[in-house]
């Protein structure tokens, strides 16, 4: 796909260090030696060393010689991270066998990476559920200065041109906050916001959804959608935000127009912001098989280095593709 080659281009001309925490799985593994072959980033595999060297040969990859593995059983920065560790979370109640614990944990090893600065992201979720995936970076690595919550955005492409940017739109949060306040919906749009201008390349053009378009609702669902308009504009000045707006008046240049009649995102979105994850998860599946659009994502936001989350049902490529931008996330590109 000519998105993902140009952000391959683009994370080639700053290498980052990407840890893989599963390292033992078959697609990760193949997406390794994918991705060292490319030269677009340099991959850390978590696991054991001897398995994994048996499985490259196993999977016939001759790219895998040089890469760096990381041991959970013998690893030589135990002490470090169980230091970092407790200065992190002591307060929390962590204590040393926690700590220690954790560290044996493939997810745990990799966000402590990230956090010691080590490496400067981390994609995994192959074989683990989202959650298992996030509460470790959750912990540690933690959020951006200014954002209390990460969420997930998905770059959408799709067959009609005429939607969006010619045909590419940002969906958000698809992924995480099951039901966010209006503050951590304004985060959200302006992350998204960041995002959009980042990877998807493009000037983002906000709508924040509802069920109503400027007033033609009443309900405290609504009111929410109003406050986060107002709190994200205020966030950053810099991006073009308007809501609340139904879903037809944002992407309909006619009904927009009718319905939010002055507004500069009526009609022209971009990037749409759902009111919670019900609505915004639903959604991008619905376009995605419906509609036949192609979804990249989610891409987490918001997160003080990058951390992505895989589908289970992800390809060799899907991998390969989320080390790319993960690699440009933590290149600031
Ligand atoms: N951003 C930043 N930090 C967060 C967030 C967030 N969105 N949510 C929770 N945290 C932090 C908390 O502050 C807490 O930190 P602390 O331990 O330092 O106090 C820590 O994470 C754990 O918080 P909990 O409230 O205990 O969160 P829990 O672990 O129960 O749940 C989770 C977090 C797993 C992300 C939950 O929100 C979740 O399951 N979300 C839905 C994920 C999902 O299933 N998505 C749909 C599938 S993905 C897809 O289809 C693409």
């Amino acid at each position: 796909m000519e998105f993902i080659d140009k952000i391959k281009a683009r994370a080639a001309q700053n290498l980052k260090t990407i840890v893989l925490p599963e390292g033992t799985e078959e697609r990760t593994l193949k997406a390794a030696d994918k991705i060292t072959q490319e030269g677009f980033a340099k991959v850390v595999l978590i696991g054991n060393p001897d398995q994994i060297h048996h499985l490259a040969d196993e999977y016939y990859l001759k790219n895998l010689g040089d890469v760096q593995i990381v041991d959970p059983q013998n690893n030589p920065k135990k002490e470090a991270y169980i230091e970092l560790m407790l200065k992190l979370r002591a307060a929390k109640g962590l204590t040393r066998e926690d700590a220690e614990k954790q560290l044996l944990d493939p997810l745990y090893l990799g966000a402590i990476m990230v956090k010691a600065g080590d490496v400067d992201g981390e994609v995994s979720g192959a074989m683990n559920a989202t959650g298992n995936v996030l509460r470790p970076a959750f912990q540690y690595v933690r959020t951006m200065p200014g954002i209390s919550v990460v969420s997930g955005a998905f770059i959408m492409f799709f067959k009609d041109t005429l939607f969006g940017e010619n045909g590419m739109m940002v969906f958000a949060d698809c992924a995480v906050n099951p039901n966010p306040t209006a503050e951590e919906l304004a985060q959200i749009a302006v992350m998204t916001g960041r995002t959009t201008r980042a990877i998807a390349g493009f000037e983002p053009r906000i709508a924040m959804l509802s069920f109503s378009t400027k007033g033609s609702a009443k309900n405290e669902l609504v009111d929410k959608v109003v406050s986060a308009t107002l709190l994200a504009q205020q966030m950053d000045p810099t991006l073009q935000i308007d809501g609340e707006l139904q879903a037809d008046a944002a992407i309909i240049p006619g009904i927009g127009a009718q319905k939010a009649p002055g507004s500069k995102i009526a009609g022209r979105a971009n990037v749409l912001v759902f009111p919670n994850l019900e609505v915004g998860n639903i959604a991008y599946k619905l376009v995605q098989r419906m509609a036949h659009a192609e979804a990249i994502g989610p891409i987490l936001q918001g997160m003080a280095a990058p951390i992505n989350d895989l589908s289970r049902g992800c390809s060799v490529d899907d991998i390969v593709s989320l080390v790319a931008i993960t690699s440009c996330q933590a290149a600031g590109l």
